[in-house]
């Protein structure tokens, strides 16, 4: 099997490839789940609604393919056309969508039904997305969001460093920063319950390798959580002449810090996930 399959790629990359047997191939190329070493396959792959879909079909064998393993545990793989290489990122839909891909799958190319009556398995269907930094996407909004939320942590911030050194009116200023720290953290938590609710279920199922990430992330909120209704607490019982504002400015530089932490750790791993990924 190994000796057949070198045979293939090496033939697709000398330009020969791009067919065998009737199917239209392609290289892909995913990370060893236990070896961590690159691995090379060629794949018969049908395009379905512009999108590249592959099936773990293994031709009917009774366990899964080594790289759908692999992918479940690094999404982030290699494709050759033949005409072209390209960086993509392999997601798993959810079982609805999987049904429908496949019944599309099958309507293409009926040698899969017979390799799906063969197996004692679902056959599991994987889209290959293209990363495309000129697409925008939903993982560039939630940079957007991030990026309002960080200007905002800053006026809040100097607004904070008036009120300690005495400049301004600072009872104008107490005012002002209370109603603004609310519709802060207001949008905060409701930036936060949209991951945990939306994105992040979303992303554990389509991409397996970051459920850790995504475990971890979501125990960031709940601790920034924490943070955001000391705060809360700090302005919301604030007497201006007796409570301390250097209180108040340290409180925040510890939500500032945690917040930008987290920030920083979910856009290295999830904005390229998100990207390819549209809604619906
Ligand atoms: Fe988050
Ligand atoms: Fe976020």
């Amino acid at each position: 099997m190994t000796g057949f399959n070198d045979q293939v790629i090496e033939e697709f990359r000398q330009g020969k490839g791009g067919m065998s047997e009737g199917w239209q191939l392609i290289l892909l190329t995913t990370t060893g789940a236990k070896t961590g070493k690159r691995r090379t396959n060629p794949l018969g792959y049908i395009e379905i609604d512009g999108k590249t879909v592959v099936v773990a079909s293994n031709m009917g064998a009774p366990a899964h393919p080594g790289w759908y393993h692999n992918i479940r545990r690094d999404h982030r793989v290699t494709i050759e056309t033949g005409t072209e290489t390209y960086e993509a990122i392999a997601s798993i839909p959810p079982a609805a969508e999987r049904d429908a891909l496949f019944a599309k799958v099958v309507a293409a190319e009926p040698g899969f039904a017979e390799y799906q009556a063969k197996a004692t398995r679902e056959l599991p269907v994987v889209i290959l997305h293209r990363i495309d930094d000129r697409v925008r996407g939903l993982g560039d909004f939630l940079v957007e969001v991030h990026d309002w939320l960080r200007e905002e942590l800053k006026t809040l911030r100097a607004g904070l460093e008036d009120i300690v050194a005495g400049r301004a009116d600072t009872l104008f200023m107490e005012k002002s920063l209370k109603a603004h720290c609310v519709s802060f953290c207001e949008a905060l938590t409701k930036h936060h319950t949209g991951e945990d609710m939306g994105a992040f279920p979303m992303l554990a199922q389509r991409f397996p390798a970051l459920a850790p990430v995504l475990t971890k992330l979501g125990e960031d909120h709940v601790v920034v959580a924490d943070l955001q209704k000391r705060i809360r607490e700090l302005v919301e019982g604030y007497v201006h002449g007796e409570s301390d504002p250097v209180r108040l400015r340290d409180e925040f530089d510890a939500l500032a810090g945690t917040l930008e932490a987290h920030f920083a750790h979910e856009e290295r791993t999830v904005v390229a996930a998100l990207n390819v990924t549209s809604p619906g």
